[in-house]
């Protein structure tokens, strides 16, 4: 194993492209050689699946850490808690066999709550939108961030605070349910929303504490912290294909300020990208392409998670990653499902986009300049060989390691992990 990946110290796994990279499987990979796993940012929008020991997990809001015995898993501030979203995967993941308690669970007590009436919101809010529509996961993601920003939310610790909890909670059903009733969609029950969040809230209160803290004392007591991104870079608010984005600072410098632990503290960025670029939902993507999608979604593959939407498909755009590995500061990037290309006789990559008449190697900021680009494309011969049951790095075909190789130099950042099927066992250091 490298020294990069023994000496763990805090390390941030964030997603290089539209999300879906497969980070679960990378950070369940890493947290054999940490303490703590810590979620800053997004909500049960994630769809994180990890296959250990012959079984599949589904995580949505729970750190991939929790299926490890031994681990401290945190949800930190910047995430957005559905109560009965994480109540559910906590009975899931229970009626595997996951334990799950106080000392192994914390949620940050100043994270924000999704209530019914923000899922709602994002169903009315789609729906106005027509043709304009996000493709949201319809989980109340934005609504939830926006009365975070607007300074409206609703914070865990209200959890710990019932009576509190219910006074607010009936205004703000009240006065969301206008407009909810005016876009034609069914009010949200006021009585009975309050009597079920109050029983969710009971369960989940003895999680509920201050994570900063947490983060802090485990740094001081020497352990290694390991943060799960979720979504991907051009996802992000501020860095992704806006407005096609979540609500969420998706990229590294989310880490932080989703969780309390300051940038000095961070060793190392870990970008995770597949072999090939997936997107759910509406918005630009330069290198799909129809024919890989058929293909991948033929062998069963690229259905999300999540909400069991078929995946948009193309080839690798080295565009999005070079940027990604600046936006993030990634040291090391983590190369997913590479056994996907497997059957084909050629490979692309694409090196930069031609904008009305301009070699682009960043890409464009508006959603017009994205669609106006044609992705200049580089062809390698494809290795045509089953990778899946391949156990040393060394020993890849030579043709998948040049095309590794040369995702490497388009982008400037080392290849430190590869991903060449669903199992823990079919992870490669590099
Ligand atoms: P929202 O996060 O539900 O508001 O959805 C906004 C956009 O982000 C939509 O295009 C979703 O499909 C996409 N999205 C949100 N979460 C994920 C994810 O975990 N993987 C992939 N796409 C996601």
């Amino acid at each position: 194993m490298p020294r990069s990946l023994q000496v763990m110290s805090n390390t941030i796994v964030v997603g290089a492209q539209w999300g879906d990279e497969g980070k679960g499987k990378i950070v369940d990979f890493l947290t054999e050689n940490t303490d703590v796993v810590v979620r800053a940012a997004g909500g049960s929008n994630a769809g994180h699946t990890v296959i250990s020991n012959g079984q599949k997990y589904i995580l949505h809001l729970i750190p991939s850490g929790i299926l490890w015995e031994d681990k401290l898993c945190i949800i930190g501030n910047g995430v957005v808690i559905d109560p009965f979203g994480l109540l559910e995967e906590m009975a899931k993941l229970r009626s595997q066999g996951v334990k799950i308690s106080a000392k192994n669970l914390l949620i940050s007590e100043t994270a924000h709550l999704v209530m019914p009436y923000h899922k709602a919101l994002d169903r009315a809010r789609e729906a106005k939108r027509g043709a304009k529509a996000i493709g949201t996961t319809g989980r109340g993601i934005g609504p939830a961030y926006a009365d975070k920003i607007e300074r409206n939310g609703l914070r865990a610790i209200l959890l710990t605070q019932p009576e509190k909890l219910a006074v607010e909670l009936r205004e703000r059903i009240i006065s969301n349910n206008e407009f909810i009733v005016a876009a034609g969609i069914e009010a949200v029950p006021v009585e009975e929303t309050i009597e079920k969040v109050l029983a969710a809230a009971a369960t989940l209160a003895p999680h509920i504490t201050n994570t900063v803290v947490a983060c802090h004392e485990a740094i001081q007591a020497g352990k290694n912290l390991l943060f799960e991104g979720a979504q991907g870079t051009y996802l992000d608010i501020d860095h992704g294909t806006y407005p096609f984005v979540t609500s969420s600072n998706t990229t590294s410098g989310g880490a932080c300020t989703g969780s309390g632990v300051p940038p000095r503290m961070i060793d190392k960025v870990v970008a995770v990208c597949k072999a090939y670029t997936t997107r759910v939902g509406s918005g630009p993507f330069v290198t799909e392409n129809d024919a890989i999608g058929d293909m991948l979604h033929n062998m069963g593959r690229e259905f999300g998670a999540t909400t069991g939407r078929a995946r948009r498909c193309g080839w690798l755009d080295a565009v999005l990653l070079r940027y990604a590995v600046m936006v993030n500061g990634a040291d090391e990037l983590a190369i997913t499902n590479l056994d996907g290309l497997d059957g084909l006789d050629e490979v692309q990559i694409c090196t930069a986009y031609e904008l009305r008449g301009q070699t682009l190697n960043y890409p464009p900021s508006t959603i017009e300049d994205i669609e106006a680009c044609v992705p200049i494309y580089e062809r390698h011969p494809g290795w045509k060989t089953d990778l899946s049951q391949i156990k040393n790095f060394a020993d890849l075909p030579p043709l998948a390691k040049s095309y590794l190789k040369r995702v490497e130099e388009l982008t400037g950042a080392k290849i430190s992990l590869l991903g060449i099927g669903p199992a823990r066992e079919q992870t490669l250091v590099a």
